[in-house]
């Protein structure tokens, strides 16, 4: 689906998205180079990451790949180093790399907990961490990738809830920090949202995913267009007095929070 906005807002910008082989990521990249941007796709598997680089081409927009584990940090800073090197300063960064499994912080290791931290919270510190010196100072737009776990406890997903509780204070905290540079950071708290892995994971059958939408107020999952368009616009002279805020975007669900008792009927 195409972008809500219609000019090229992004023409000679540099984004680097982590996550960005697939999901909510992947269509962020896409928008960004929609709107004009040369971005640079971090992820694991580089398969999906050619592939996704390959749609943003066959589209006309400009992309290259770097495959890492965003809890590698000299990983990550070597793909920086690159995304720099090929296209100038970052002007969008977004940390979306994300990991997620429903458990029991009784059926969960101490192991599977730190598995979540290290991807969800520390990958997001390492990729903001890595990226300074590469920002455009002052201009750069960082967004991290949230959840509503961080600010109401959910069954099933004690490790989440940990991380992204960090993620939206570490956020928050750069705002202040890196304000004065002219970077500004802010967090995206996507709902359910329509064709991800997450929601694979967390509603994977038709009754799941209609009590889901039974406790959304907008009645309906989220689309990554419309997550796509929020970053958009935060990465956009629009929101050049935008900082240290969380967006969510979520139908509603945070407001009521019946739902998420999803992962107890697995
Ligand atoms: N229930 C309980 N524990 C689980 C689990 C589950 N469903 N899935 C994984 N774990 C545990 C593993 O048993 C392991 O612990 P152990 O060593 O004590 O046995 C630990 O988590 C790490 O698992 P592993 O598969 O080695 O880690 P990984 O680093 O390869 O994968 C995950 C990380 C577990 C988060 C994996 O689900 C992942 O890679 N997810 C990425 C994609 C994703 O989740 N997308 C949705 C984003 S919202």
């Amino acid at each position: 689906m195409a972008s809500i906005f219609r000019d090229r807002l992004l023409a000679g910008k540099t984004a680097f998205v982590t996550g960005g082989g697939s999901g909510i990521g992947q269509r962020m990249a896409e928008r960004f180079a929609e709107h004009g941007a040369k971005v640079m796709l971090l992820g694991r598997k580089q398969e999906k990451l050619d592939a996704a680089a390959a749609a943003i081409r066959k589209a006309g927009g400009t992309a290259e790949t770097c495959s890492a584990d965003v809890r590698d940090y000299p990983a990550i800073e070597a793909a920086l180093k690159k995304a720099h090197e090929q296209f100038g300063a970052i002007d969008i960064l977004v940390a979306g790399a994300a990991g997620n499994f429903p458990a029991p912080v009784l059926g969960m290791s101490a192991n599977g907990f730190k598995a979540v931290i290290d991807i969800d919270l520390v990958g997001t510190f390492n990729t903001f961490r890595a990226a300074y010196e590469y920002l455009r100072k002052p201009g750069a737009s960082i967004i991290a990738i949230s959840a509503s776990h961080a600010t109401m406890p959910v069954a099933w997903q004690a490790h989440v809830c940990a991380a992204k509780a960090g993620v939206d204070l570490l956020t928050r905290t750069l705002a202040i920090e890196w304000g004065p540079q002219g970077v500004r950071a802010n967090c995206i708290t996507p709902g359910p949202t329509d064709d991800t892995e997450g929601m694979r994971r967390l509603a994977p059958t038709p009754e799941v995913r209609r009590q889901v939408e039974d406790h959304v107020p907008l009645r309906r999952f989220g689309t990554k267009d419309e997550l796509a368009d929020l970053a958009l616009f935060l990465c956009s002279d629009a929101a050049a007095y935008i900082t240290g805020a969380v967006y969510v975007c979520d139908g509603g669900q945070s407001l009521v929070r019946s739902s998420l008792r999803l992962a107890e009927s697995h």
